[in-house]
């Protein structure tokens, strides 16, 4: 392999794991497919997840597994759920295949459904309705949603999850809590608690002490005129959050319900859009590895970032399984490459699931 950096000085991880995750920098970005049947997984995810494992893949994350039934984004919104095999399946698919199997935890609450528009017409407004739904929460209910967090963690290792990835990026819950601009609240949840974040990871790690422990964050939500100014806050957060244990710090931009483009960056965007904010990170961290997505394509290109960065592939392994094999051994032309469509934005464009102009064989 051509990597050999990274992990290794991570955690007390076993031997096996260290293996694995020496030998790929890059993993396949938690990926929303629609592939849930009333929430439990369905024989199209284990597919798409069998298909995108090993492969020099080192984690094939899970993307957008609610909490509980409350919390779903729409109605193809897997949920952690006890006694559903199909999760079994899925982590046995992935592991015999020579990845580890991850899984991003999520919990979307808000009292309006999820924005279908790729923008919303009046940001300020649905800023003032999130600040006001933020405060008007009691603190026995979000005291539950963070039990329904630790129970799903502890669920998802038991069902062979070895990556638990928290959610706490574009607008979900645990973002909006970790934003001073949405979250005024006065209880242990307030903003100079990272909305309580801090005592959540403590948690699962507690509970959890053999899983690698990921957080997703946005670098920025978008929320204000300056990006820098709420970089600066969230990378004194994320700095705050390291001593309560993660292990991996992935990071992304943007708010769903606002504005979607900061999330799935577009090609006139250029590449590596986060990469910046990735490496001004990872030299303040002591030891977890930052993970980045957003437009990264020439991996040969990276090989020379210092060990603790590593790096998220959604839609090129959409396009194309064996796009990081691909790459790595600089076989370019056989590349099936992603051309940013958008047909994968399923619920945007009103689809159950995703699709790939590129790759009918989803
Ligand atoms: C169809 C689709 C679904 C996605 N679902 C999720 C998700 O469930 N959770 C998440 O944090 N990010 C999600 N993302 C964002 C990706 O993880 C990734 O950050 C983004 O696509 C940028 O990386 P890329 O340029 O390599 O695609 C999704 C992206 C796509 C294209």
């Amino acid at each position: 392999m051509p990597i050999k950096n990274g992990f290794i000085s991570l955690k007390e991880i076993d031997f096996s794991k260290k293996e694995f995750l020496t030998n790929s920098r890059f993993s396949l970005a938690p990926i929303n497919t629609g592939f849930g049947n009333n929430g439990a997984p369905t024989g199209r995810l284990i597919r798409f997840h069998s298909d995108r494992s090993g492969k020099n893949i080192a984690i094939s994350y899970v993307g957008n597994v609610a909490i509980d039934s409350a919390f779903c984004t729409n109605e193809s919104t897997l949920i952690l759920r006890q006694n559903e095999p199909g999760w079994n399946e899925l982590t046995s698919a992935i592991s015999s295949n020579g990845s580890l199997p991850g899984i991003q935890i999520s919990c979307r609450f808000f009292n309006i459904p999820a924005n279908r528009k790729w923008r919303d017409n009046n940001s300020v407004g649905k800023v003032h309705l999130y600040r006001n739904f933020i405060a008007s929460l009691s603190t026995h209910e979000i005291d539950l949603i963070f039990e329904s967090f630790l129970k799903a963690a502890i669920l998802a290792s038991e069902y062979g999850f070895e990556v638990l990835q928290i959610h706490a990026a574009h607008g979900y819950f645990l973002s909006c809590l970790m934003n001073p601009m949405l979250n005024n609240r006065s209880d242990k949840y307030n903003i100079d608690n990272i909305g309580g974040v801090c005592d959540l990871l403590a948690n699962i790690r507690k509970y959890c002490p053999d899983s690698i422990l990921d957080i997703r964050v946005s670098c920025f939500e978008g929320l204000s005129r300056d990006p820098l100014n709420e970089w600066n806050i969230k990378i004194k957060q994320i700095k705050l959050l390291e001593s309560y244990g993660y292990d991996i710090v992935s990071l992304s931009a943007g708010f769903y319900d606002l504005s979607k483009n900061l999330i799935y960056p577009g090609r006139r965007d250029g590449l590596n859009v986060y990469l910046q904010y990735c490496e001004e990170l990872a030299g303040q961290l002591r030891k977890a590895l930052v993970s980045v997505s957003g437009n990264i394509r020439n991996l040969k290109d990276l090989e020379q970032k210092p060990s603790n960065i590593v790096f998220g592939i959604g839609r090129p392994l959409v396009a194309d399984p064996y796009f990081v094999e691909k790459s790595l051994a600089q076989r370019e032309n056989d590349i099936k490459h992603c051309v940013w469509s958008g047909l994968c934005h399923y619920y945007t464009r009103g689809y159950k699931h995703i699709f790939c102009k590129i790759n009918d064989d989803i």
